[in-house]
C-alpha cells in the first residue's frame, strides 16, 4: 500500500513532466511557425556581370493578397560589415548600408505591402558573390531566408553563314565555356572553336562548322559550369540564307 505521502510525491513529479513536456511543444510550434514563413523563388541564383539581378525573398501569408502589417525587412551579406538594406517603419533606412552597395539596390513599393522583400542588384560585380540573408519581421509573421549568389558572364551568339560555313560569336562569357555543335539528331558534329580572353578575364567566343548543308537544322551549345546557351540554327534553300531561334539559356551549366 502506498503512503500518502508517496502518492502525493509521484503525482508531483507526473505533474512536473507534463508542464515541462507542453512547454518544450508550444516553444516548437512557435519557432517552427517563425522560420518557415520567409520563403525565396531561387535560393541559388546566378547573375550576369554588368546585369541586375533579383534576390527573391516574400513571406508566405495564407493569403498573399492581404497586406503585411509593421513590416521591416534587412538584407544583410556574409563577411560585409554593413547592411545591404534595410526597410523599416514603411520607409528605407540606408544609414547603416555598405557602401558598395550604395545606390544599387531596391525594393519593389508594389510588393512591399504585401510581404514581398525581393531585393533589385545593379549592376552587378564579381565581389556581389557570396551568402546573403533576407530576415522579415512584422506583426503577420517573419523568419528568415539565406541565398547563395554566384556571377558569371553570358550573351547569346550572333551566327553568319557563307559559302557553307556556319560561324557563331558571342561577345562575353566567364567562366570559360565549352561550344559544341551537333545536327538535328543531337549527333556531335565536329567544329572549330577560338576563344580570346581580354584584361578582365571575360572570354569572346567565335566557332565555325563546316561544311552545313542547305534546309538542314544545326544546334550550338556555349557553357560552363554556371550557364547553357542552346541555339537552334536552320539553314534554308537557295539564296543560302538561316534562321536563328533565340537561345534557351539554363542557369545549372553543363550538368543538366
Ligand atoms: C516579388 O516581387 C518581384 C519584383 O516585382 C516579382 O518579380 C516577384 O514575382 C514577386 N514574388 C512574389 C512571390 O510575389
Ligand atoms: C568556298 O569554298 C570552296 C571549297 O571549300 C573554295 O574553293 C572557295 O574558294 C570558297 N569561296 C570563298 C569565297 O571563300
Ligand atoms: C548533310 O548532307 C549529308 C549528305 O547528304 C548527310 O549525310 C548529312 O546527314 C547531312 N547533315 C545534316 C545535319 O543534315
Amino acid at each position: 500500500m502506498a503512503t500518502l505521502g508517496q502518492i502525493i510525491f509521484y503525482t508531483m513529479v507526473t505533474l512536473i513532466f507534463v508542464v515541462a513536456a507542453l512547454i518544450i511543444l508550444i516553444l516548437a510550434l512557435a519557432f517552427s511557425n517563425a522560420s518557415s514563413e520567409v520563403m525565396s523563388s531561387n535560393t541559388t541564383p546566378i547573375a550576369n556581370l554588368g546585369g541586375d539581378e533579383l534576390l527573391s525573398c516574400y513571406l508566405n501569408t495564407a493569403n498573399p493578397q492581404t497586406s503585411v502589417r509593421q513590416l521591416s525587412v534587412i538584407w544583410e551579406k556574409k563577411d560585409t560589415k554593413g547592411l545591404v538594406y534595410k526597410y523599416v517603419n514603411g520607409a528605407p533606412d540606408l544609414t547603416g548600408q555598405d557602401s558598395q552597395f550604395k545606390e544599387r539596390t531596391q525594393l519593389f513599393s508594389t510588393g512591399l505591402p504585401t510581404g514581398n522583400a525581393s531585393l533589385l542588384l545593379r549592376n552587378v560585380k564579381s565581389t556581389d558573390e557570396g551568402e546573403y540573408t533576407c530576415t522579415i519581421v512584422s506583426s503577420d509573421g517573419g523568419g528568415k531566408v539565406n541565398i547563395h549568389l554566384r556571377t558569371a558572364a553570358f550573351t547569346a551568339p550572333t551566327f553568319t553563314l557563307s559559302n557553307g560555313t556556319l560561324g557563331a560569336e558571342a561577345s562575353r562569357w566567364f567562366p570559360k565555356p565549352n561550344v559544341m555543335w551537333s545536327d538535328f539528331d543531337g549527333k556531335v558534329l565536329q567544329g572549330s572553336t577560338i576563344l580570346t580572353e581580354n584584361s578582365a578575364g571575360i572570354f569572346s567566343v567565335a566557332s565555325t562548322l563546316h561544311p552545313v548543308n542547305t534546309s538542314a537544322t544545326y544546334s550550338c551549345t556555349i557553357g560552363n559550369d554556371l550557364v547553357t546557351a542552346v541555339s537552334k540554327v536552320t539553314t534554308t534553300g537557295k539564296p543560302v540564307f538561316f534562321l536563328h531561334l533565340l537561345p534557351v539559356f539554363t542557369s545549372c551549366g553543363l550538368a543538366c
